[in-house]
């Protein structure tokens, strides 16, 4: 058996969690390899709505079993409510169904006081974090001074670290930020409190996963955020702390390559970002009102997480070469073409101009991407709604040849587009 990868081909936001549901309906394991409750899942089944932020979205098929990897960072307050949100819903995440890998990190008060204050300390340069912890927590993980999960079977062990932890923590927040001190005693009480519940959580997530594979039983890897926030690969500062791409599922799972199978990029039909940083194609006015939507519409772009309006954008197909490119990318999967419905033309970014020179890859170096004007191709439109579209020969032609156009741009398959935001609101192109 083999590993299916998802990964977000954009700026995160593009609808994973929606693909992943889809996909999980024929599998056994659902794992996500990184990112932490700064990702946020949407996942819609029977009209009823699910948000989730660290629990894999493959946690509302009853088949499924979701493991959260080893390369994600947890913050486990975040985590029981959405476990008992769950649960009142009636969906089951005992440990027989809601693994945590034993490497995981975890995210304290002290991170996020950390991530306020840097991004205050930032001032007009500020990241525009999810403030959600994840910059510090990861810092810890590469600085070694981490707290792992496997501190939730160790409660004295993992008294002693959170003290000494939120300790470290406080001499940079009073001294450097001249924040207030946190109260170390009222953290480890709160994280004594959470290990109860959660270690029995706890698996050695490389070894479960590599039974998993001997068994023949399907997994599927799910990513957060997109490629373009990569730590290595996305636009460096305005990225995450973590590797949302290829390179990131087998670190953050701790499985070999041999065993991947698809690598489904997932992009929507159009571009959007949350937070700071270049975004060549990036519109303003009436156009980015019709892609962002309102709040009444189904489609309304503003962050899962953080509830902050998106920016959005024509299709970057150069974005895309870089997200194929770099991951390897078997297929996409685009979301949200019924957005583009009733557009008379729809505008395409296949390459950039930079100081008067075509451009077709995308550069990662800020001030050079800060200089990039998109050149657009500009395809026609089609008026019809397509939420009810099941099929390709549903489409309007002219939907059809969109797919068919950025499909040969990028060299690589289209093999699914979804026209809403329900399960079965989706045409799978074959
Ligand atoms: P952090 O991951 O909270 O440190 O935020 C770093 C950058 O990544 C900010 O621009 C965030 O808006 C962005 N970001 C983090 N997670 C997501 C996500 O799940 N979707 C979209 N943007 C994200």
């Amino acid at each position: 058996m083999s590993i299916d990868i998802i990964i977000g081909a954009q700026w995160g936001d593009e609808g994973k969690g929606r693909i992943t549901d889809l996909l999980a309906a024929e599998t056994e394991i659902v794992g996500r390899y990184s990112g932490g409750d700064n990702a946020g899942h949407t996942v819609t089944v029977n009209g009823e709505v699910f948000k989730l932020h660290l629990i894999p979205s493959g946690i509302v098929h009853n088949n499924v079993t979701c493991l959260i990897g080893n390369g994600t960072v947890i913050n486990p307050a975040v985590l029981l409510q959405e476990m008992d949100a769950l649960t009142a819903r009636g969906v089951d995440v005992s440990p027989r169904r809601l693994k945590i890998s034993l490497n995981a990190h975890l995210i304290t008060p002290a991170h996020i006081a950390m991530d306020k204050a840097h991004e205050a300390d930032r001032g007009a340069d500020a990241i525009g974090t999810t403030q959600r912890g994840i910059g510090p927590a990861y810092t810890d993980k590469t600085e070694r001074s981490g707290l792992r999960a496997e501190l939730f079977a160790e409660p004295e062990a993992l008294a002693d670290a959170i003290q000494l932890h939120v300790a470290a923590k406080n001499r940079v927040l009073t001294a450097v930020f001249g924040a207030d001190p946190l109260d170390a005693d009222v953290i480890a009480a709160e994280f004594a409190g959470y290990a109860k519940r959660l270690a029995p959580h706890l698996v050695n997530g490389p070894v479960y996963l590599d039974q998993a594979l001997q068994d023949g039983r399907s997994i599927l890897a799910e990513g957060a955020q997109g490629t373009l926030l990569d730590i290595d690969h996305g636009t460096y500062p305005f990225v995450t702390s973590s590797s949302p791409t290829v390179g990131g599922v087998i670190t953050g799972l701790g499985v070999g390559p041999k065993h991947i199978g698809r690598i489904i990029g997932v992009a929507k039909a159009f571009t959007s970002r949350v937070g700071s940083g270049p975004f060549p194609c990036e519109l303003e006015g009436e156009m980015a009102e019709w892609l962002r939507g309102t709040g009444d519409k189904p489609w309304d772009e503003f962050g899962t997480t953080t509830g902050r309006p998106r920016r959005v954008g024509w299709l970057d197909l150069v974005m895309l070469r870089h997200a194929v490119r770099i991951n390897s990318l078997t297929e996409i999967m685009l979301t949200k073409l019924d957005i583009l419905s009733g557009l008379p033309h729809i505008n395409v970014c296949i390459a950039y101009e930079m100081n008067g020179k075509r451009v077709d890859y995308f550069p990662t170096n800020l001030d050079q991407l800060g200089q990039c004007q998109p050149i657009f191709e500009t395809l026609p439109g089609w008026e019809e709604d397509i939420m009810d579209a099941r099929k390709l020969s549903d489409l309007p032609e002219n939907a059809q040849k969109y797919i068919a156009y950025v499909s040969e741009s990028l060299g690589v398959p289209i093999t699914y587009a979804s026209v809403g935001p329900g399960r079965v609101q989706g045409v799978f192109v074959k």
